[in-house]
């Protein structure tokens, strides 16, 4: 089994000793991986501030790693940021970054010295302005990336232009400062072009709200979206750093705002392999499109596996055991008939695979483990162990 290079130097002997002593299903993650990962987005993106987005695994000792490496975070919820302050973080290190939030929360936030907020609606931004008086606030826009992205982020967030224009007045009557402009483009977005689209929108944007009510705002968000290393082509990380940043120089030439940039999945999502266990194989004929061969294993779409469904994230995996490769469909231990990871996209796994054989779900690092749930068929959320250098 040749593992990709990016992991540290014994990342094997590391897998053979949690396997000999720990139960099946787990993910391993190595924290090398994510040191590289976060030194390059630094380099690639010499002049924006790093905020993590925890939900992509909120691992204490990925948090505590990336609180080393110098990260600012963005946080979605309570729980998540008395994580980050665990770790005394300064305040001014976060950002909250969920446009749906509750007053409560926002007071919480405000009282824990955070001052940095997103909205997308005039509702939300009314409970900034009474629960974090004086709040820097920057407007989500509506974007729509989802033809390219493996886990689309559309409709539910962010707000026309038109509607961002009136906020930025709005914040600034409630005694807010309009400070700036996010987006997401969709998760694991592959094409550069949407990158392209949003700066553009973003700056028409800038613009609008300069004119119409003449506000500056200082800051560009470009979320999340870089992708991590799974079955359908990427471009390289450098490639999408140069050209983010070239459509950055293009649309704000001198004027450059502050940059904040919110990795997700890029920064922890090779860092991951989950081991699992082959708990039957058997033959069914069921329709003619798909093939004969079931693998059910211990891991699936409720303990870990949740970003298959609709075969969105197509993982690379790896067996303990080599053959003739026959094509399978892989299903998950619970029973339910959601359960089943891929059916139409068709892996190709090796013939001999049998009960009890090992099952390497690389590039698993992000949305895995956060994403488990917690009881269902019995079974326990997915278990994790870190390793480095
Ligand atoms: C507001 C926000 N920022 C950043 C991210 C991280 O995105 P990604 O994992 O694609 O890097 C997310 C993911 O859902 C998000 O909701």
């Amino acid at each position: 089994m040749k593992l990709p290079d990016y992991f540290h130097s014994n990342i094997k002997t590391d897998l053979d000793r949690l396997i000999s002593t720990k139960p099946t299903p787990f993910l391993v993650v190595d924290l090398s991986v994510i040191e590289k990962r976060y030194r390059e987005m630094v380099e690639g993106f010499p002049m924006a501030d790093v905020f993590y987005a925890v939900k992509a695994n909120p691992a204490n000792d990925v948090v505590q790693l990336l609180v080393e490496l110098g990260s600012n975070f963005d946080i979605a919820s309570v729980p998540e940021l008395e994580k980050v302050l665990s770790f005394d973080v300064e305040p001014s290190r976060i950002s909250f970054g969920n446009t749906i939030k509750k007053k409560a929360d926002i007071e919480y936030f405000y009282q824990k010295g955070v001052r940095l907020f997103a909205t997308d609606c005039e509702a939300d931004l009314i409970n900034i302005a009474e629960a974090a008086p004086g709040s820097s606030v920057y407007f989500r826009l509506l974007f729509d990336g989802s033809a390219t992205a493996d886990w689309p982020l559309t409709d539910k967030f962010g707000c026309k232009a038109n509607v961002a224009v009136e906020l930025a007045a709005k914040a600034k009557e409630l005694g807010l400062k309009p400070y700036g402009i996010s987006f997401h483009v969709g998760s694991q977005q592959r094409d550069i072009e949407t990158w392209r689209q949003a700066i553009l929108a973003t700056k028409a944007a800038f613009d609008q709200i300069k004119e119409q009510h003449n506000i500056s705002l200082e800051m560009i968000n470009l979320g999340g979206g870089l992708p991590a290393s799974y079955i359908q082509h990427t471009h390289s990380f450098s490639y999408y750093a140069n050209s983010i940043l070239a459509f950055i120089k293009d649309s704000f030439a001198q004027d450059m705002p502050r940059i904040l940039i919110e990795p997700g999945r890029s920064l922890v999502g090779d860092s991951g392999i989950i081991v699992s266990e082959v708990v039957l194989v058997t033959d069914k004929k069921t329709k003619p499109e798909y093939p004969d061969r079931w693998v059910y294993t211990d891991v699936g779409t409720f303990n870990g596996l949740i970003e298959t469904i609709g075969e969105g994230t197509k993982y690379p995996i790896l067996t303990s055991k080599e053959g003739n490769n026959k094509k399978v469909i892989l299903a998950g231990p619970t029973c339910d008939s959601m359960d089943i990871m891929y059916k139409d996209h068709q892996y190709q796994l090796p013939d001999t695979l049998t009960t009890g054989d090992h099952i390497f779900w690389l590039s698993t690092g992000a949305y895995t483990t956060s994403y488990s749930s917690v009881e269902f068929n019995g079974l326990p959320p997915l278990t994790s162990y870190v390793v480095k250098n």
